[in-house]
């Protein structure tokens, strides 16, 4: 992208009470970003337009050839051997990159196919039904919103997400659930908390603790799906799709489709995330980072928008236990003497409601870091 070109094409910022009407009209179409592509726009809102700053720091000249890693799990439960191996490059594919993609993770293709149509078919729905979901309650457990930090970024996301979220009760009865997409849903919810468990099992190991430690302390319950409509984007080099944040959670599993855009950064860079066939991505999340102490760290990532769409993914963020609250803070066996906490204990609903008290982006580890 040519930045001056950008520069000098962006508009004056907007008067703030400008700003703030075109929020709230955006917000009461109850139609998200899709409502405005439906529309026949061809220039993007000012809304969705990242600041100058933003946009002039755009360092990343294209597309690098790193790839981050390729985990094939195949094999961990038959050859105790195989399980180390596995085990060692979890270990520094966390450590170098904290995102990677796990390839033979068990779950059929039918079903990752199945849960990105699904996810298709409910945004592409009739939009008076989309709008009965239509709510920024994130502990709702099902939700349709677009930017649930709308009032707090500073630019928009080309983004509309429906969430399930099973943090305040373990379970979803299937009439709970948009009837459009129900029983893909189910399933893929089902096969996720199977992955989850193992996967924790494995980063125990990782970290040089007993398998079950982490799946103890229940790392892998209170599993929050946000299904994202990346609908095609007009101008996509003045917004983003997802801005640059970490994840409020222990770990997440990604679905994403084939169009790309998802992108980690590593030494300063913007690497992406190509899109594999078959594969889920894997992220450590903040919780991971804290209660390991640093050993592990949460990924900074972000997914840019795109002229092409629309781009569908689901990510599954396993958040632990929030009810009855349950206390979380670096682990004793991770910490001694030359390497004591860095963390405060915290319950999963201090650090979610602070995670949502500011825009999605500003990290909240530093709210929870002990005095020197
Ligand atoms: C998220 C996220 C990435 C994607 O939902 O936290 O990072 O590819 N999503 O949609
Ligand atoms: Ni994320």
């Amino acid at each position: 992208m040519n930045m001056s070109t950008v520069k000098e094409s962006l508009p004056e910022p907007a008067e703030n009470n400008d700003r703030l009407k075109e929020l709230k009209a955006f917000g009461e179409t109850k139609s998200g970003v899709k409502g405005l592509v439906d529309s026949g726009i061809s220039k993007i809102p000012k809304l969705f337009i990242r600041p100058h700053d933003e946009l002039a720091d755009e360092s990343n000249p294209g597309r690098s050839n790193i790839q981050v890693p390729i985990i094939d799990l195949r094999g961990f439960e038959t050859d105790d051997d195989h399980r180390k191996k596995i085990i060692n490059d979890l270990k520094q594919a966390s450590k170098d990159y904290r995102i990677f993609q796990v390839l033979n993770h068990g779950i059929p293709l039918s079903v990752l196919d199945g849960m990105l149509d699904g996810i298709r078919r409910f945004h592409e729905q009739d939009a008076e039904i989309k709008k009965e979901f239509y709510s920024f309650d994130r502990f709702k457990k099902v939700n349709y919103a677009s930017n649930i930090d709308l009032y707090l970024s500073s630019a928009a996301d080309w983004r509309d997400t429906l969430t399930i979220s099973l943090l305040l009760s373990d379970h979803v009865e299937p009439d709970e659930l948009p009837a459009i997409c129900r029983s893909s849903i189910i399933e893929y919810i089902d096969q996720l908390t199977k992955l989850g468990e193992l996967l924790f099992e494995l980063l125990a190991e990782a970290l040089g603790l007993k398998r079950e430690h982490l799946v103890n302390m229940g790392c892998g319950r209170g599993r929050t799906f946000v299904c994202h409509y990346y609908p095609e984007c007009p101008e996509p080099e003045l917004a983003m799709g997802t801005s640059k944040h970490t994840d409020p959670a222990f770990l997440t599993i990604l679905l994403q489709d084939q169009i790309g855009g998802l992108q980690v950064l590593k030494n300063n860079q913007w690497i992406d995330v190509q899109p594999l066939a078959g594969s889920l991505v894997v992220n450590i999340g903040d919780f991971l980072q804290i209660i390991s102490n640093d050993e592990f760290k949460s990924a900074e990532h972000r997914v840019v928008a795109n002229r092409v769409g629309p781009r569908i993914s689901t990510a599954c963020f396993f958040t632990g236990v929030a009810v009855p609250p349950k206390i979380y803070g670096p682990i004793d066996e991770l910490v001694t003497k030359e390497n004591p906490p860095i963390y405060k204990d915290f319950t999963v609903r201090d650090y979610i409601n602070k995670f949502f008290s500011k825009a999605i982006g500003k990290s909240s580890l530093d709210d929870f870091k002990l005095q020197v």
